[in-house]
């Protein structure tokens, strides 16, 4: 049992590539999208919403704006760092059986939101919090998912509706995959390396450490 969880933490990954497009089972959905609405939130707001997105059209509409954004973001690079960015894939939104938008409504539960007087992010936490409960219970699945934030806020609400003040927080590409890669593609394609555990852990106070690089 524990050991189980640790293995789906470990197996868990960002998937762009791996999409093989079979549906979803119904029961599969209906479990993974209850694990996300377990998920621990601020002054039980539950500030979430899922948008289940499976036409075609709307998830080309949201694939140009994305490949947009991604010129957006190569234009501020330069020589090797953009050579590197463009050999990377960024999303699999149309190969994905799913696209799922979750969104954060600050209005749930307030005014008196018990615990987010002094942070207004923490309704932001909440949501993160369920697509991790989300992205974990796909991976036992053995499902894929791949979170997609190359997009302008305003471009994804008018796309699937969102009344004013509710957010789009991400675009999720889920579905069964041919496999789970063992290194992230971001390291796999030379973009950036994981850093050890040892230097993300501080005893009693933040201290800058000397070997730590950007
Ligand atoms: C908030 C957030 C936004 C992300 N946006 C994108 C994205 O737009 N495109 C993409 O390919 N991956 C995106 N990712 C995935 C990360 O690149 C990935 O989690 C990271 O490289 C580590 O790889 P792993 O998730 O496989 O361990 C995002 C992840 C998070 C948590």
């Amino acid at each position: 049992m524990m050991e189980a969880f640790y293995d789906v933490v470990q197996r868990r990954r960002d998937v762009r590539g791996e999409f093989t497009g079979e549906p979803i089972p119904p029961d599969v959905l209906d479990r993974i999208l209850g694990a996300a609405h377990a998920a621990p939130s601020v002054g039980l707001s539950q500030p979430w919403d899922f948008v289940l997105v499976e036409d075609g059209g709307t998830r080309a509409a949201f694939r140009d704006h994305v490949l947009a954004e991604r010129e957006v973001f190569a234009e501020t690079l330069n020589g090797e760092r953009g050579g590197t960015f463009s050999k990377l894939k960024i999303e699999g939104i149309l190969e994905a059986s799913l696209g799922i938008v979750v969104t954060y409504d600050p209005s749930r539960g307030s005014p008196a939101v018990l615990g987010r007087h002094a942070i207004a992010d923490a309704g932001l936490y909440s949501v993160c919090l369920a697509i991790q409960n989300l992205w974990l219970a796909a991976t036992s699945e053995g499902l894929g998912v791949g979170w997609v934030s190359f997009y302008r806020e305003p471009f994804l609400a008018e796309l699937v509706g969102l009344p004013d003040g509710i957010r789009p927080v991400a675009w999720l590409c889920v579905g069964p995959v041919t496999q789970l890669a063992t290194v992230p593609d971001l390291e796999r394609h030379g973009w950036r390396r994981r850093r050890p555990l040892a230097e993300a852990i501080h005893r009693e106070k933040y201290v800058v450490k000397p070997a730590e690089t950007n």
